[in-house]
């Protein structure tokens, strides 16, 4: 055959198997839920592609399920078939691959009863699950992931007419690694970076930005992560370290006893040292426009920025019991032995009362960090023997892992280690593109104080680098909360009902 008419030929095989993108309404499963005892009726949409071309179709697919009420010009919390916004919950974990999500389905980490889909489809939400290639396939590395997700809400925005709920109201929610993709998502909105691969895709010719991100425990910014992790942990040489296959928060974890031997401490100290500069160079702000920056020895009003998270949990946990005072007037309760036993517990934190309650004056960082205990070794994310979940995740079609950061390329324990390219390191980092113009007006991020999987400045950063950017940022570190995630759906979704109406 020559060589023209083989390409013809081709042309038209790929175009026999390329999917539409339109939305099919009437090609449903009909099903019900029971959320907080009221039953709600819903169409499952499941197994769509979302681009043309997918390269893993198990993957390259979404999940949606829609109130049968906006089928019957009903409306729920005040939502109609016009206004309902689009919950886009990704269920992706140690940057694996995902598949779309099924509501009720128990996602480890989550609250007991029912789940964050189901709880959006009780109010009123469109739920709209991606799915999305993962690192542990050749064609899964970074950042085929946020292709993934973009190409997803341009399949919903090309759709906003066929479909109940309104494509310009998408608010995205994920954990860990499907966390920092949610944040990722929210801050590259239409940025023609990614522009080439999605049209090689075959993705929907629209807009990819979104209304309103919320994030729990992102694993983001990864390259410097590795400074960050050893700012948090320097000095704390036992660590209980877990298995890469058990990185995704939903896999229950075994955790392994160590401590760091001299060569591991001599690179924690190494990264600790290169953080500072980082963190000086974003020009950081806090609320007051104070500058946020540390001092060579990990100290400054950067670090009094992400212990104030902390002292601000503690403050919250020790006054959560409120009794009748005075007049009936709520108060916190005072009780003594709690508050003694809190102390006791937490005894990197100075505390003192007085008839507003039990006060957090002072958060010792340093012995909060040893009380946590390490969960990584040195370089936590860059692994030097290439054996990190990230090193995957950075890897490409010919070599699986790789580095991501100079300091480990230049301190790599394997012969001919690659490294990989800027432009793909840019793609996966949401500080390339966050600023005044950034889409989402909206976020929310939450990490918990015992979440040890990176350091709590990473969310500290993107808070800070948001707010400074004139976005509306809703930031907590919750009491005693591990690594998970969808732990407190009434107030994400008192925060998502708020934003939307305009509260
Ligand atoms: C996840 C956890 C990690 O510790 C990590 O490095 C990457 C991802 C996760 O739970 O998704």
């Amino acid at each position: 055959m020559k060589k023209t008419a083989l390409i013809a030929t081709m042309t038209l095989a790929n175009l026999a198997q390329a999917h539409s993108l339109d939305f099919a309404a009437d090609t449903y499963t009909a099903k019900t839920a029971e959320v907080n005892g009221a039953t709600i009726a819903y169409r499952a949409y499941e197994g769509i592609p979302y681009v043309k071309k997918p390269v893993e179709p198990e993957y390259q697919q979404i999940n949606i399920y829609i109130p049968e009420a906006y089928f019957n010009g009903g409306s729920i919390n005040g939502y109609s078939a016009a206004t309902a916004p689009i919950f886009l919950p990704n269920q992706i974990g140690g940057y694996m691959p995902a598949k779309p999500g099924v509501p009720g389905e128990r996602r480890h980490g989550g609250q007991p009863g029912a789940d964050a889909m189901q709880t959006a489809l009780a109010k009123g939400y469109i739920v709209a699950s991606p799915g999305a290639r993962g690192r542990t396939s050749p064609t899964g590395k970074a950042p085929a992931a946020i292709y993934d997700l973009k190409a997803a809400v341009r399949y919903l925005r090309h759709n906003d007419a066929a479909m109940p709920g309104d494509a310009e109201k998408i608010i995205s929610n994920g954990t860990s690694a499907g966390g920092a993709l949610s944040v990722l998502l929210g801050a590259s909105g239409n940025q023609p970076d990614y522009e080439p691969a999605l049209k090689a895709l075959g993705a929907a010719e629209a807009r990819d930005d979104i209304y309103a991100v919320s994030a729990y425990c992102p694993i983001s910014i990864l390259e410097h992560a590795d400074a960050a992790y050893e700012w948090e942990f320097n000095g704390v040489n036992d660590y209980e370290k877990m298995d890469i296959t058990m990185l995704d928060y939903k896999v229950e974890r075994k955790l392994v006893k160590g401590t760091l031997d001299a060569a591991e401490q001599h690179v924690s100290d190494e990264l600790k040292a290169q953080f500072p500069a980082y963190v000086n160079s974003l020009g950081l702000k806090n609320a007051r426009g104070e500058a946020l920056t540390l001092n060579d020895d990990g100290s400054g009003s950067f670090r009094d920025y992400v212990a104030s998270y902390i002292g601000a949990a503690a403050d919250a946990e020790l006054n959560k019991n409120q009794i009748p005072g005075a007049l009936g007037v709520l108060i916190p309760d005072p009780n003594p032995e709690r508050v003694a036993a809190f102390v006791e517990e937490n005894p990197w934190l100075t505390i003192d009362g007085n008839f507003t309650g039990n006060h957090v004056r002072k958060v010792d960082f340093v012995a909060y960090a040893k009380a946590m205990g390490r969960q990584k070794t040195p370089p936590a994310f860059d692994a030097l023997d290439l054996s990190s979940g990230e090193n995957q995740l950075f890897g490409d079609a010919h070599q699986d892992t790789r580095h991501f950061t100079a300091y480990s390329a230049a301190n790599s324990a394997v012969k001919g280690a690659g490294t990989a390219d800027a432009a793909t390191i840019k793609m996966m980092n949401p500080l390339s593109y966050i600023s005044e113009k950034t889409a989402p007006q909206h976020w929310r991020i939450r990490v918990g104080t015992k979440d040890r999987d990176t350091s709590h400045a990473i969310a500290a950063i993107l808070a800070a680098k948001l707010q400074n950017s004139g976005k509306n940022v809703d930031m907590a570190m919750p009491w005693g909360v591990p690594h998970s995630g969808d732990y407190d759906l009434d107030e994400l979704f008192a925060w998502m009902d708020g934003i939307v109406k305009g509260k």
